[in-house]
């Protein structure tokens, strides 16, 4: 089998880089193919007992006028007044509209008690990693977005999703804007991270 190498995977890895809606070319579509390959590629994530506690709501097109509404009105009614951010607010209502795909990323609990919760989670977001470098390789870039409002039952009754299930985040896809600034990042040196054990 033709893998690619450590090298070429290190490098995928290390370019992988959250780039922000607003950096985002709106005038390309994503094709339908590409997503369900990405997508596809994203449910080879390990999952225990092979659950597959995972499911993808992509607004694209029209409908993503109407997930915009929607966070602005439960942004609206579910944020205390005196943490109402009108920044914040805007930005609900404008980021799905600079992006030409959103992936409402839901985990659905379908392990009963036998699998905890956390390992759903934890399940997901090796999916999430996989759909980001899958995304990466392909020339996309990729925003993971997690408002609390998420996990309020404002929103699941919106998504039409069960109380037990919970969306981890909103997935922004797009084809990067032409000369983009290609954003850096920075991560602590490895050696900080490490603890060897050997005898
Ligand atoms: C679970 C999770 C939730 C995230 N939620 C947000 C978010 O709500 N807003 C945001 O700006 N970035 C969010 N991010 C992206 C991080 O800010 C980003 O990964 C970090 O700044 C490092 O940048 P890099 O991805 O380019 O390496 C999230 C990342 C993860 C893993």
């Amino acid at each position: 089998m033709n893998l690619p190498s450590l090298s070429e995977t290190t490098t995928l890895i290390r370019h992988r880089r959250s780039i922000k809606p607003v950096d985002m070319d709106t005038t390309r579509e994503v094709e339908a193919d590409l997503l369900t390959e990405l997508i596809e590629n994203a449910t080879w994530a390990p999952t225990h007992g092979l659950t597959e506690p995972w499911k993808f709501h992509v607004f694209s097109g029209a409908s993503r006028q109407s997930l915009a509404t929607q966070l602005r009105r439960i942004y609206q009614e579910t944020t205390p007044p005196t943490e109402f951010r009108e920044d914040k607010y805007q930005k609900m209502g404008d980021n799905p509209l600079l992006a030409p795909v959103i992936i409402a990323c839901v985990m659905e609990r379908n392990g009963g008690a036998k699998i905890p919760e956390l390992e759903e989670i934890e399940a997901l977001a090796c999916a999430l990693q996989n759909l980001m470098l899958s995304a990466t390789a392909a020339g996309l870039a990729s925003f993971w977005s997690s408002p609390p409002l998420l996990g309020s039952p404002e929103f699941q009754t919106w998504l039409g999703i069960r109380a037990e299930d919970r969306c981890v985040g909103l997935m922004y896809l797009g084809w990067p804007k032409p000369g983009l600034n290609y954003p850096r990042s920075v991560r602590q040196p490895v050696s900080t991270k490490i603890s060897w054990h050997h005898d």
